[in-house]
């Protein structure tokens, strides 16, 4: 449904929700789509979608981005996704993230592993930042937030082997899942952007935290890596924490 629409270029509808955060027309029709499909199928079921907010149910409840990475989506590039989780009694227990232009399904199960197009995938095994891929993003920035992302770029970068922008955090954190980065980090996300591919990275053996290492903040500021580096990563967030809020800056 996605790709039918990317297809149109210029000619898609595209609207600013704030100065930075754009919805299509795809988005709102992806998401209607499968609201529907899941009122049809499930209609006890709640529902949390981006575009059209909350719809009441039972304990199961599904978490929806119809398009996360829109900004690549409408320039026509390949990092965009739709990402879907379902939630019972307040834990994920499914998750798919669907990167149609990527051509990958990434899949997870509490419990029975994660999957890339049907085959199981694990994180990397690799234990230095000097040898780490991390990829990241800047909601902070289009939210405007006194508390940004750079500053924890500007130390990390040094340390590690090279950083990526690709656009979809759900797709990063498939990324982070399939080995092909160690970690991904930003900050001011939301449970549907991620919930999805907290579950797939934790199924395929990697670690899900706030910058601290617990899970209290884990929306508002992501650290998803392959374990091996996470409290590596997490000692250089404490100096950065440390002296923002030296500056009177309170961390999201
Ligand atoms: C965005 C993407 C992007 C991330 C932004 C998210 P959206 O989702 O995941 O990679 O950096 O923070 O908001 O807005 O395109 O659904
Ligand atoms: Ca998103
Ligand atoms: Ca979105």
């Amino acid at each position: 449904m996605t790709l039918a629409y990317r297809g149109r270029g210029t000619a898609l509808a595209v609207e600013h929700k704030r100065e930075k955060d754009l919805v299509s027309e795809a988005d709102v029709a992806v998401e209607r789509f499968l609201v529907e499909q899941i009122r049809q199928r499930y209609p006890q079921h709640a529902i949390f979608g981006e575009e059209s907010g909350s719809h009441d149910g039972t304990s199961t409840r599904w978490l929806i981005d119809p398009i996360d990475g829109t900004t690549s989506f409408v320039r026509g590039q390949p990092h965009y996704s739709v990402s879907i989780a379902v939630e019972q009694a307040g834990k994920t227990t499914l998750a798919a993230v669907y990167a149609p232009a990527l051509g990958e399904l990434y899949l997870a199960e509490r419990g029975r592993g994660a999957t890339l197009n049907g085959d199981p995938i694990h994180v990397s095994s690799r234990h230095s930042l000097s040898d780490s891929v991390l990829a990241t993003g800047f909601a902070c920035i289009r939210r405007n937030s006194a508390y940004t992302n750079v500053p924890f770029l500007t130390r990390l970068l040094p340390q590690i082997l090279d950083v990526r922008r690709y656009g979809s955090a759900a797709v990063d954190l498939g990324y982070v899942a399939s080995g092909r980065l160690e970690g991904f980090w930003e900050l001011d996300l939301k449970p549907y952007d991620v919930a999805a591919g907290f579950l797939v990275v934790e199924e395929a053996g990697g670690r899900c935290s706030d910058f601290a290492g617990g899970r209290q903040r884990r929306y508002r500021q992501v650290l998803a890596t392959n374990g091996h580096i996470h409290d590596q990563v997490v000692a250089v967030f404490a100096d950065v924490r440390r002296e923002l809020a030296a500056q009177g800056l309170h961390e999201p």
